[in-house]
């Protein structure tokens, strides 16, 4: 298959672009797309046929079920069933949406299950960004999607970085620049007590301000037994190929990149940490001053340091809060949760 590239304006979204790709929604096939966070892989949401195409094309497991993008929060109301959580959802929505926030919702039976992977609940969101709002207006459907990249690699926060994946596997990218945010949306859980099921674009601090305290998904498990984390997060996620070396802070930066000075080492770090250690012969992805900057280079930097060849990336963690949660637990899983603590051995 032939991947066509299209392109549109970020902000005014362009006509032509939006209705070709629309088209193509509404006969079934898929289109990668932006939204705020990272690009996402469409198909229409209630068409079972196309969502298993997305599945086939990021070879990923039926098991891991999709999230489904609205235009506007009143279309929950379609594919969810907001009986009991219609003040909650209403403050979520004027709050946070469109934003990077999804929320999990007992699901209607128009959804198919190969959405929800067989599930009884579905995840929704509307996402802040106007070529993929124009794009699911034009489409007349809930567009499901995930993260634009294949199965267990870094989700793409660029089109170019979704055509080094699935260029050949996907009718369409529709290209409007870079993704602003860089990290996957917020999930919490509204199905039991509100439970945060990965952390993302919208920080936690900002939703309690709102509703009040938000489980975190051991604190859930011990409150009820049904309550599990999100599927498909599994621990091996968002990995590059090359070794990742995360430090619990940054405090060993200097002696660990002496240590792996031999090897090809890719240095993924903020720009205050890279200051220390400027001598040393590596490949560098600085990340910038702030969380916002260092969430937004994050794939892009993972990726960029595998093309040049690098045998290990060393980086470190930040303080847990904010964009810092988010940032901390797409690092971890890339380093398929080994965290190194201690000073040099
Ligand atoms: O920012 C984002 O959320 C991006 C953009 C494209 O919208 N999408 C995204 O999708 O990150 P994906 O498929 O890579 O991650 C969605 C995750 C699933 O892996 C699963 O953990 C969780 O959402 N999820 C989806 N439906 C769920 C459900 N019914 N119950 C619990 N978790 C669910
Ligand atoms: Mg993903």
């Amino acid at each position: 298959m032939q991947t066509q590239h299209l392109f549109s304006s970020a902000d005014i979204p362009t006509v032509a672009a939006i209705e070709h790709a629309a088209a193509i929604i509404r006969r079934g096939g898929l289109v990668a797309f932006p939204t705020e966070t990272v690009y996402g892989l469409g198909a229409n949401g209630l068409d079972a046929l196309a969502v298993r195409k997305i599945f086939a094309a990021k070879q990923r497991p039926s098991t891991d079920p999709l999230i489904l993008h609205v235009a506007h929060w009143s279309q929950f109301a379609k594919v969810a069933d907001l009986r009991g959580v219609e003040t909650i959802v209403a403050t979520l929505a004027a709050a946070f949406m469109p934003g990077a926030l999804t929320l999990v919702l007992p699901k209607l039976a128009c959804v198919p299950a190969d959405v929800t992977a067989n599930g009884p609940s579905v995840a929704v969101r509307v996402p802040a960004h106007p070529v993929a709002l124009a794009l699911i207006e034009a489409s007349g459907t809930p567009i499901a999607a995930p993260s634009a990249n294949l199965f267990s690699r870094p989700s793409p926060t660029t089109a170019q970085l979704v055509l080094d994946d699935l260029d050949g596997r996907i009718d369409a990218v529709l290209d409007a620049g870079s993704t602003r945010i860089g990290v996957e949306s917020t999930i919490l859980n509204l199905c039991q007590l509100p439970t945060l099921l990965r952390p993302g674009g919208v920080a936690l601090e900002a939703i309690e301000a709102v509703i009040g305290e938000v489980l975190l998904p051991n604190e859930a498990v011990l409150s009820a037994d049904h309550a599990q984390p999100a599927p498909g997060m599994l621990l091996k996620h968002y990995s590059p190929r090359a070794r990742m070396l995360l430090l619990a802070d940054d405090a060993n930066v200097e002696s660990i990149a002496q240590q792996f000075r031999h090897e090809r080492l890719g240095l993924l770090l903020p720009s205050a940490s890279m200051a220390r250690v400027q001598s040393l012969a590596a490949v560098r992805f600085d990340l910038g001053h702030t969380a916002e900057t260092m969430a937004a280079g994050l794939f892009k930097g993972m990726r960029e340091l595998d093309q040049a060849g690098c045998t290990h990336i060393l980086t470190h963690q930040l303080p847990p809060n904010g964009l810092g949660r988010a940032i901390n637990d797409r690092l971890y899983r890339a380093a398929e949760g080994r965290v190194i603590t201690g000073p040099a051995s």
